[in-house]
């Protein structure tokens, strides 16, 4: 069975994260730069929470708060889904598919190694 490990090996394991003091305005120019849907979001380096475009959408757009001063810290996802390289391709879409989760952020001996999103899987299998 394929694991994370083998689809970080095509993918690269750079991972885009975000400082939680940072702006949601910094957050979403960068996910419009870099082209994708979420950052890891961290605290003294340490991984905090995730940031995606549906956290913009349903927290900041339709609840009218202002982009260019709430910290990406108030309105991340807290519930973290992680994996291990170890962990099996199919895992990952059973993580996603009842946890409702697109991006799996990897990590390795308390590191931050990678992540993995649904489309990584896709393209995949
Ligand atoms: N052809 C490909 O190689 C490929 C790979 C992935 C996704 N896609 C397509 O892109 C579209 C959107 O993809 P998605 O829903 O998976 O999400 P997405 O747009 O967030 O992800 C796009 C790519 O960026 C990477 N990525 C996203 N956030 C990252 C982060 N913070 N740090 C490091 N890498 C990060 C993902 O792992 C993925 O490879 C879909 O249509 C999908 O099919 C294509």
């Amino acid at each position: 069975m394929k694991t994370v490990r083998e689809i970080l090996d095509q993918k690269g394991r750079d991972v885009h994260t975000i400082d939680a003091s940072e702006t949601v305005l910094q957050a979403i120019r960068m996910l419009a730069d870099k082209g994708i849907g979420a950052l890891v979001v961290q605290n003294d380096g340490k991984t905090v929470g995730l940031f995606s475009e549906r956290d913009y959408t349903c927290k900041v757009v339709l609840t009218g708060k202002r982009s260019e001063s709430t910290p990406v810290g108030d309105i991340m996802s807290q519930k973290l889904l992680v994996v291990h390289p170890d962990t099996s391709i199919q895992d990952c879409m059973v993580l996603m598919t009842e946890r409702r989760g697109r991006h799996l952020p990897v990590v390795e001996n308390d590191r931050l190694v990678g992540l993995v999103s649904i489309g990584d899987i896709v393209k995949d299998i």
